[in-house]
């Protein structure tokens, strides 16, 4: 079995590719940072790399083309980044690439292996997006609107692979905070305790191969989402802005 993952470098995605290695997956590593995915290569064996910067549309189409007649079984779409601040003050460009590496990406990657995955009745896609994906968010609104984007493309795209009975699964990982790189390139803190990389992986990848559409870790996180259903938008929102408030961390507010 094999699977390529997007932002292996870091954080989850680093962990997944861990965890399947140990299942015995061979493994295909994508990320921006050459040197930490020769390092990886070396460490796990059975391992293939691709450098690429996939807010580069051609970038995204040319980790495709690597990848198009190795036999993929899994495609985890992981790499992503967030951003805080209000929304008329985030800067463009970044925003920009944001939405390409934590949508476009997601969505062009995603289409070309499920034609690959139909046609042979056999695959798994495992995108990771965010408890986030269930809400409104202001102070970080466009990663929110991105990951809300992933999860209801994810569950489309999985309710049209079970009318027709298809064998080929989607799982969409909704993880609340977890330890990684994320807050800092966000210039956040968390206001709650996360989980480990580790954990959330082990969860994801479980879920995946159990064929679990929604994977949402720790039960706190899925009594949060189920409730969030019965409140309305705007309410949601003020609540939401209020905890978002609270993970603006010093370096981003200059205290430091
Ligand atoms: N940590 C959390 O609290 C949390 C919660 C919910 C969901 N998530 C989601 O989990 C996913 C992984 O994040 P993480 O927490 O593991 O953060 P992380 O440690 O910062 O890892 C992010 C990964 O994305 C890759 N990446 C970022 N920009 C890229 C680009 N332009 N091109 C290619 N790869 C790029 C990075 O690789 P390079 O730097 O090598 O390019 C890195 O491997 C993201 O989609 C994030 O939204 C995280």
């Amino acid at each position: 079995m094999k699977a390529l993952i997007t932002g292996a470098t870091s954080g989850i995605g680093m962990s997944i590719a861990k965890n399947l290695r140990k299942r015995g997956w061979e493994l295909i590593l994508t990320g921006r940072n050459e040197k930490i995915l020769k390092h990886m290569q070396k460490n796990l064996g059975g391992t293939e790399i691709i450098t690429a910067d996939l807010s580069v549309k051609s970038d995204v189409f040319r980790v495709y083309d690597f990848c198009k007649n190795k036999n993929i079984d899994m495609l985890v779409n992981n790499a992503g980044y967030g951003l805080f601040g209000r929304f008329d003050e985030t800067d463009l460009d970044d925003e920009i690439n944001m939405i390409n590496v934590n949508i476009t990406a997601v969505h062009i990657l995603m289409k070309l292996f499920l034609r690959g995955f139909r046609r042979k009745n056999q695959g798994i896609i495992l995108n990771v997006a965010s408890s986030a994906g269930f809400l409104t968010g202001p102070l970080m609104s466009s990663y929110y609107a991105s990951k809300n984007y992933v999860v209801r493309l994810s569950i489309a795209a999985a309710e049209e692979l079970r009318r027709e009975k298809s064998d080929v699964k989607i799982t969409v990982l909704c993880p609340g905070p977890v330890s990684t790189n994320f807050n800092r390139r966000a210039g956040v803190t968390f206001s709650v305790k996360p989980i480990t990389a580790e954990d959330a992986a082990d969860y994801a990848v479980r879920k995946a191969l159990a064929g679990k559409l929604i994977a949402v870790p720790e039960l706190t996180m899925r009594t949060g989402i189920f409730l969030s259903r019965f409140v309305p938008h705007r309410i949601l929102a003020m609540l939401v802005y209020g905890i978002q408030q609270r993970k603006e961390s010093d370096e981003n507010t200059g205290k430091i």
